[in-house]
């Protein structure tokens, strides 16, 4: 795994994906990331407009929290192994005490949705959040609609916690709103999952 921080350099290095820091690159798109397809998933039905002035002062007052440590976060760009910026990963909330967090994702290109990206981009955030932030808990929500998480999460080993009935309106319709929570001892590591999931990297895939 190579470590750099370099702007577009990996710091994680999946198989399909690499996640990098958060530049100037993703910040250019994220304008349309978040008026786009991936936000109704991510906002769980909601279908808002941001304007680029919200998403800077967002931008802004995040990074004020975290200089005051009351909302410690790290957010990924994620990019293919290309260098194409296709959308993010945050490991959110971090509670210092207790050593949990909540992570967040979208790709904001759909044509990548349900291609793997997303799961490989989770594997290494969960090995990272594990090992290098030595927490011992990470959880998430998202809405019953949403298919890809739900199936994410069952690949990955995240048990279901909590499910609050018809909790969110998305589309004119009531979905149920589910958390998910993984912990330390329950995650076996990166390189079991990719085994687990028979993933490998393309050439040694198309050798075999
Ligand atoms: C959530 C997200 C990051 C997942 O990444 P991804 O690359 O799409 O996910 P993956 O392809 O790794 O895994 C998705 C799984 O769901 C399956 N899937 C895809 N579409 C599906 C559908 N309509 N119904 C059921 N399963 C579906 C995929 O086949 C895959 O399972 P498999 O590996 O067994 O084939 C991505 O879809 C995304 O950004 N979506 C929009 C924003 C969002 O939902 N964010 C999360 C909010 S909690």
């Amino acid at each position: 795994m190579a470590h750099s921080t370099d702007s577009g350099h990996p710091l994680l290095e999946g198989l399909l994906v690499d996640l990098t820091p958060f530049d100037k690159r993703f910040v250019e798109l994220e304008h349309k990331w978040e008026n786009g397809p991936a936000a109704f998933w991510g906002d769980m039905g909601d279908r808002q407009f941001f304007t680029r002035d919200h998403l800077r002062s967002r931008r802004e007052r995040n990074a004020a929290e975290r200089e005051n440590d009351s909302s410690p976060a790290v957010t990924f760009g994620i990019q293919t192994k290309d260098s194409t910026p296709i959308g993010l990963f945050v490991v959110a909330y971090i509670q210092p005490a207790f050593r949990t967090a909540i992570l967040g994702a979208y790709i904001g290109e759909p044509e990548y949705w349900g291609g793997g990206y997303g799961t490989d981009a989770l594997l290494l955030v969960v090995d990272y959040a594990f090992d290098w932030l030595d927490l011992r808990r990470l959880w998430l929500v998202t809405m019953s609609l949403n298919a890809r998480v739900l199936r994410q999460m069952d690949k990955v080993g995240f048990t279901m916690e909590n499910r609050q009935r018809n909790a969110t309106l998305a589309d004119g319709t009531w979905y149920d709103i589910v958390m998910y929570g993984l912990l330390r001892d329950e995650w076996p590591g990166r390189a079991a999952m990719l085994e687990r999931l028979n993933l490998w990297p393309r050439a040694q895939a198309t050798k075999g």
